[in-house]
């Protein structure tokens, strides 16, 4: 379809009272992503970003830092007059760039409207010009309408349209009315922008409603009509917590059925939290209350175990997450074992088929290939080679109080239990670190490094000392 002469206004400058939140409602997450995000992302892929032009206001910066990496243009609503005032601010805001092409056509969409599909926006903006309409309405029927605007048809079946009427102001007539307005519309630019400066706040919140507009351009003769939705849960509104909880579990769970059509097994589905842009391999199974968040990416026949948590990660094939890891910004190379217990933060490069188990915790380190750290380990700012086996209780002490600093270990080399390596040192390849040690210094390839003091044994110590202990009794006793 030509889109050539449409643009499309965000509406993103509302506060979201109903929240109770800090944070703008439009850069509240469904599905790990703020919603004016989804927002934009399927409005981009039906007109280019220098056509999308997002209305901010409260918070404005905020929002502007949020979606700006998109390239869209923003239109700033200074104060927040309701949505008729929001699109006010695009007419003004053509009016001062005489330079951009005034659209023929408007679509507006409603930054709290977050699952919003392409095709529904192809298809709103070709009814409207296959129905010559000055406006057209994006509408569906829920089961439960209460809070949302009603449209009312001239006639029941026909697509003609009288008026919205908001839920404040609905007669007793009009309460049983349950076609819902989306809050998404295609305006005929010049009839939308004649309208706009004729509404008035003479309204149950005391704002300029865009809904308004529908009744005046009816008055006027205009054409205005409504066109059902596919699906009543794509136009749902996320005004309060809750709600936006509902369209967050929709939404992964549209993630976690598409993952599972492409062979990965998902337990329990219901209890996972899996972010949109995660990608999983077939025959990877992933248990019940996983997290996968971020552009997280696992390989094929994995197994993620029940509360782990995997954050902008990626897990090459066959790799093996017991339960309750926490894994961040790391890399796992294929059939490695990782936890129970594991944390793994950023940097963290785990090679192929290396062991990092229960209570280890790595930052900023790459471990080659087959290594293990199977008990107990902090290994931070440090370079290991393959083979390498780190015992129980080991760490790098990374960090002096003021810089980090590194720790090379080479291949093959066993670190005893209980050892800390104290960076910048350096051991070389097969080195033998005996259990216990401090180690300051470096140790050279195929040496055995002991930092610590030699052991003392008292024989018959105990037996010396229980004997002392009767006599002084005897004597306290006298
Ligand atoms: C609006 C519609 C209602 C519809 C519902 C669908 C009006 C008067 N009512 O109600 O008919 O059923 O959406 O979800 O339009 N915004 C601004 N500037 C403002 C006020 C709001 O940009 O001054 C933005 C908000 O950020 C939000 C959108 O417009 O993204 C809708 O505003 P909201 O206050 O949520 O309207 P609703 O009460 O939901
Ligand atoms: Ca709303």
């Amino acid at each position: 379809m030509d889109m050539s002469g449409f643009a499309i206004a965000i509406m993103a400058a509302g506060k979201g009272t109903r929240l109770k939140s800090k944070r703008p409602k439009v850069l509240h997450e469904i599905g790990g992503r703020a919603l004016l995000l989804h927002v934009v992302s399927a409005a981009a892929t039906v007109v280019p970003a220098e056509r999308i032009y997002c209305i901010v206001g409260h918070e404005a910066e905020r929002v502007r830092s949020a979606v700006e990496a998109t390239g869209v243009r923003f239109v700033l609503q200074a104060e927040q007059r309701g949505t008729g005032h929001a699109l006010q601010q695009v007419k003004a805001y053509f009016a001062e760039h005489p330079g951009e092409m005034l659209p023929r056509h408007l679509l507006v969409l409603s930054g709290d409207v977050p699952l919003i599909r392409p095709e529904t926006i192809a298809e709103i903006c070709e009814v409207h010009l296959r129905e010559s309409a000055a406006m057209t309405i994006l509408t569906a029927v829920p089961p439960d309408p209460t809070g949302y605007g009603r449209v009312l048809r001239a006639s029941e079946g026909g697509p003609e349209v009288t008026a919205i009427v908001e839920q404040k102001s609905l007669t007793p007539e009009q309460a049983g009315a349950r076609e819902i307005n989306s809050g998404i519309y295609c305006f005929e630019t010049a009839a939308l922008f004649g309208k706009l400066d004729d509404l008035s706040t003479n309204n149950a919140h005391g704002e300029f409603y865009l809904t308004d507009v529908a009744a005046m351009l009816v008055t006027d003769g205009e054409r205005v009509v409504a066109v059902k939705a596919a699906s009543v849960d794509e136009v749902l509104g996320a005004n309060t917590i809750a709600e936006m909880m509902h369209l967050d579990q929709a939404m992964r769970l549209e993630t976690a059925k598409r993952l599972m059509s492409q062979g990965v097994t998902i337990l329990r589905p219901d209890t996972c939290v899996i972010d949109a842009e995660v990608t999983v391999g077939p025959d990877t199974t992933i248990e019940p209350y996983v997290q996968l968040l971020g552009a997280t990416k696992i390989g094929s026949e994995c197994r993620v175990r029940s509360y782990s948590v995997v954050q902008r990660s990626v897990l090459g094939d066959g790799v093996l997450v017991r339960n309750g890891c926490v894994l961040d910004g790391a890399e796992v190379g294929d059939g490695a074992m990782l936890g129970p217990y594991a944390h793994l933060r950023p940097e963290s490069r785990i090679g192929e088929a290396a062991h990092i188990g229960n209570f280890c915790e790595t930052k900023k380190v790459s471990i080659g290939r087959g290594s293990k750290a199977n008990h107990l380990t902090y290994l931070g700012d440090a370079v290991i080679g393959a083979g390498v086996n780190i015992g129980a209780g080991a760490i790098t002490c990374n960090y002096d109080g003021v810089h980090k600093h590194q720790t090379t270990i080479g291949d093959s080399v066993f670190v005893g239990s209980d050892s800390t390596l104290v960076a910048p040192v350096a051991l070389g390849d097969g080195a033998y670190v005996a259990a216990g040690s401090c180690i300051t210094e470096d140790v050279p390839a195929e040496s055995l490094a002991l930092g610590r003091s030699r052991q003392v044994t008292k024989a018959g110590w105990v037996a010396e000392r229980r004997e002392r202990r009767k006599k002084l009794q005897v004597k306290e006793e006298r």
